[in-house]
């Protein structure tokens, strides 16, 4: 309604705790990294925290409209961070935590944030991330870059014994051991502890109330031209969208207890984390962990510790498991398991059937949820128990949503075809523009076939009208079920001093369903050694992140090109896969570098 006003925060906490009388249900189970670490918050107490954060963000001048990012682990102070963003209509811009130094500059300075929030340091698995240490690095750089960001809120994450926290924090004796050592570099111009500012800060706080198109939160995702794109959701639609489809494609029950496996960074972590079971007055599961620490079978002793009811994974944690059998997770009861859920990647039958068969004991539907960062919440995914499931078809489209297949030629195919997967109508939460860059928001999603939504994916439509995503047709790589785009990697490694040119493709991993695989032409003086090719990967992992590692590096004395002088991945791909089956390679400038290439690939036996 034209005129009126609402507030995400409100509806989420407020309208719970107050009209649906929910404020003594639990909010979000956390449990920690080490195994007898954890917490728990209610709805009244998640609502008091964020009223308070939200109070000290506006005495540090944050307004409506400005930008905020963070930088933090799966830890409680991160939800109460965003929903403060929200509740005083700030844009929060949510960066991975592990994404590397250069990649959070990148953003601050793309969303021109004026405060950034993270965390002291914590642990994945055995692995101690100093993340105050990263994040003092990209503040550094973006400072020499002229970003405006002058002030730095700190979570006492790990350190957080030697604070009396407020009761969200257990203390329990494996602890100790872990908050050992820890350096926090600390520049007293802008860095401000979050429980000191939190102390004096008022439980009430009036939200600022917003326009259903005001602008909600930027989240980053990776971009075919290799700068990162901020994709940009509003406040009616998408709490709309992420609501309801969370509330039907998990056939959300009051006594349920959901848990989510992804991470708060990426998408899944916005909608169906954060927003859409908090909308639903759903008591979540926030696991700061990984799948394998202490060992295998801690996702499962996580589902009978809280009684999980519905979960929601990435096809990556699935094959991951299934690597190390049935035992684990049969050593767990897992009875109180209803609904398993599936997003990030489509998942192949193999893994689909272990997850049904195994985990689920072939009592619980699988949802397999296609969308993107873009589409705010599914897209195509069954509804469980009654869609019929097909393993590895994502389904039919969700409500409001009407997806088509077109040839090339933009024409729609119609029954069984294959093509690119667009649709042709826009639904609540379509995201409403790239930040700061609405004409490369047209030209990337509404150009290529005037009138549609491009996804960028391919898809099949089987006799029955189920549909297959068939996986990226743009020059994208899903690594575990996380987006990068070839040119970003390949400008990571033009950046080192013996690469003159490089080419990257996606190349089949039995885990991660897609890896890295590199072309490298190098600069003359340079020899390619095995000391060159572990410099390329950590300068890899530096410039972006561990996710971006790439797992194959292969020496070119020169890259296929057409006359044009662009380089062909498509041929590059294949022989990755040593397909020699190229199909027409008349185009290519140098055809006679295929020959040299095909000798030199790099042993891709897993
Ligand atoms: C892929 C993640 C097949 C797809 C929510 C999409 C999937 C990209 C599925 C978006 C699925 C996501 N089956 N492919 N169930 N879910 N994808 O923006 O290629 O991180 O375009 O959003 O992941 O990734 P994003």
């Amino acid at each position: 309604m034209k005129g009126a006003t609402t507030n995400i925060c409100y509806n989420l906490l407020d309208r719970n705790v107050n009209e649906k009388k929910l404020g003594d249900k639990i909010a979000f189970y956390w449990e920690g990294n080490e195994p007898g670490d954890s917490a728990k918050i209610t709805y009244s107490e998640l609502l008091h925290k964020v009223c308070q954060f939200a109070n000290v963000l506006r005495s540090q001048g944050v307004k409506k409209g400005d930008r905020i990012s963070i930088y933090m682990p799966m830890i409680l102070e991160l939800v109460v961070a965003m929903l403060a963003c929200a509740r005083i209509g700030a844009l929060h811009s949510i960066v991975f935590a592990g994404f590397s130094a250069d990649s959070l500059c990148e953003r601050i300075l793309n969303c021109g944030c004026s405060l950034l929030i993270t965390a002291d340091a914590f642990y994945r698995g055995d692995k101690l991330i100093n993340l105050k240490q990263i994040a003092d690095e990209a503040l550094q750089k973006c400072k020499e870059k002229g970003s405006p960001l002058k002030k730095c809120i700190v979570v006492k994450h790990l350190g957080r014994e030697e604070v009396a926290v407020d009761g969200t924090c257990s203390k329990s004796p494996p602890l100790k051991r872990l908050c050992q050592d820890i350096q926090t570099p600390w520049n007293p111009a802008m860095d401000m502890w979050w429980h000191e500012l939190m102390s004096s800060a008022s439980t009430e706080c009036e939200p600022e109330w917003c326009d259903s198109e005001d602008e909600l939160f930027i989240l980053y995702t990776s971009g075919s031209t290799g700068k990162p794109k901020g994709v940009l959701h509003t406040v009616g639609g998408y709490m709309l969208f992420a609501a309801t489809s969370f509330k039907y494609v998990f056939d959300y029950q009051p006594e349920d207890v959901y848990w989510c496996t992804a991470d708060i960074g990426w998408i899944t972590g916005h909608s169906y984390l954060t927003y859409g079971p908090l909308a639903n007055g759903a008591t979540s599961v926030l696991f700061e962990g990984v799948p394998t620490y202490p060992d295998v079978g801690r996702m499962w002793s996580i589902v009978d510790k809280y009684k999980v009811t519905k979960f929601y994974t990435a096809p990556t944690a699935i094959r991951l498991l299934m690597k190390h059998g049935e035992e684990p997770v049969k050593k767990h009861s897992r009875k109180s398991l209803k609904v398993l859920g599936s997003v990030g990647e489509p998942i192949n039958p193999e893994a689909w059937l272990w997850y049904y068969r195994v985990v689920g004991e072939e009592r619980c539907p699988i949802v397999d949820t296609f969308w993107q960062t873009e589409t705010g919440g599914h897209m195509l995914t069954p509804l469980p128990a009654a869609t019929p499931m097909k393993p590895g078809s994502a389904t039919f489209p969700f409500f409001g949503v009407v997806p088509a297949i077109l040839n090339e030629s933009g024409e729609e195919l119609e029954g069984e075809a294959e093509g690119y997967l667009v649709f042709k109508q826009p639904w609540p939460g379509i995201m409403r523009t790239l930040y700061g860059n609405h004409q490369q928001f047209e030209t990337t999603y509404f150009k290529k076939f005037p009138g549609y939504y491009v996804t960028g994916d391919g898809c099949r439509r089987d006799k029955d009208g189920y549909y297959w995503i068939t996986g990226r047709i743009d020059d994208m790589l899903n690594v575990s079920g996380h987006l990068l785009s070839t040119a970003e990697v390949e400008s990571a490694l033009l950046e080192h001093a013996a690469i003159s040119e490089a080419a990257v493709v996606s190349h089949p991993h039995p885990l991660k369903g897609e890896c890295i695989y590199c072309f490298v032409t190098l600069r003359d003086g340079h020899e390619f050694t095995k000391n060159l090719m572990d410099e390329l990967k950590k300068q890899v992992r530096e410039k972006i992140g561990p996710i971006a590692t790439p797992d194959y590096i292969q020496y070119a004395p020169s890259l296929p090109k057409t006359r044009s002088g662009k380089i062909t991945r498509r041929i590059l791909r294949k022989i990755a896969k040593n397909d020699q089956d190229l199909g027409d390679i008349s185009t290519l400038a140098n055809p006679g570098i295929i020959k040299h290439l095909f000798n030199g690939r790099c042993d891709t036996k897993q």
